[in-house]
């Protein structure tokens, strides 16, 4: 069984077809990318995952649940975190919050044991603390750990997404152009980054991803898509000399 899955799965919007009868599997270990010019349907794949939208047809399957059964609030109780095309944190907490923030599905106490913080809120509450600790170890955040999110360098806050993502110990991690608008420096930065959440956290990582240095640095598999429908799918290698990628690409481009 695979830890995704989706099979034939069409999305319109009024006139427009922005996933075409799609299918396909994200292996459970495997980072797994997906590619395409602007507005092939990435982001809504994306979309769809965490139930943001209904597919006009088909199935989508995660761990062995039928995803369309779930609430969009019950997605991250099943194990899938996420990052977005633009940062979405907030800006005048500090990372360390953020972070905590990130915990939030993982709290197991009631209202009135909060409000007079039992045993049991105090244990939960330095459960979330160790976690958010070592993750921000992890990513090598500690030099912004009490610092505000709004003023942190562009490349500093993508760092932070994935750590609040993290934070939800998921099983599935959804990273929505991680690379985007950072530097060569960076982007190898992140290239790490992706390389270590999959081999020593275990975490499954499906990334959406223009930098083609980035996807076939760390993506085992990649799946390209045009006008919402699946054009090749394979090892990095296979699908960049797909001919059906290439013309794509060079029609675009002309
Ligand atoms: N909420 C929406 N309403 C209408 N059209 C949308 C919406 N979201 C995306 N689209 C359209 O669906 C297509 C796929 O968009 P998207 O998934 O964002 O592309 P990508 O991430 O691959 O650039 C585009 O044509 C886009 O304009
Ligand atoms: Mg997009």
């Amino acid at each position: 069984m695979s830890l995704l899955e989706f099979e034939n799965v069409t999305l319109k919007f009024g006139g427009l077809t922005a996933v075409n009868d799609l299918s396909f599997e994200v292996e459970e270990g495997e980072v797994f990318a997906i590619v395409g010019p602007n507005g092939a349907g990435k982001s809504t794949v994306f979309n769809l995952i965490s139930r943001f939208y209904d597919p006009y047809a088909g199935r989508i399957r995660f761990d062995g649940h039928d995803l369309l059964q779930v609430k969009p609030s019950g997605v991250a109780a099943y194990g899938v975190a996420r990052t977005f095309q633009n940062i979405e944190l907030f800006d005048h907490a500090t990372v360390l919050d953020n972070l905590l923030v990130g915990r939030h599905r993982h709290r197991r106490t009631s209202l009135l044991s909060e409000l007079f913080f039992t045993p049991s809120v105090k244990k939960q509450e330095l459960q979330n603390r160790h976690v958010v600790e070592e993750i921000i170890d992890f990513l090598d955040l500690q030099p912004y750990r009490d610092k505000m999110i709004a003023g942190l360098p562009y490349g500093v806050r993508k760092v932070v997404e994935v750590a609040r993502a993290l934070a939800t110990e998921p099983k599935l991690l959804l990273l929505d152009e991680p690379a985007s608008g950072l530097s060569v420096e960076e982007t190898t930065d992140m290239r790490w980054w992706i390389d270590d959440i999959r081999r020593q956290m275990g975490i499954t990582v499906l990334m959406v991803e223009h930098d083609m240095g980035l996807v076939s640095g760390v993506s085992d598999r990649v799946l390209a898509m045009a006008d919402g429908a699946k054009l090749a799918l394979g090892t990095p290698a296979e699908v960049q000399s797909d001919p059906a990628v290439i013309e794509a690409y060079l029609g675009r481009a002309a």
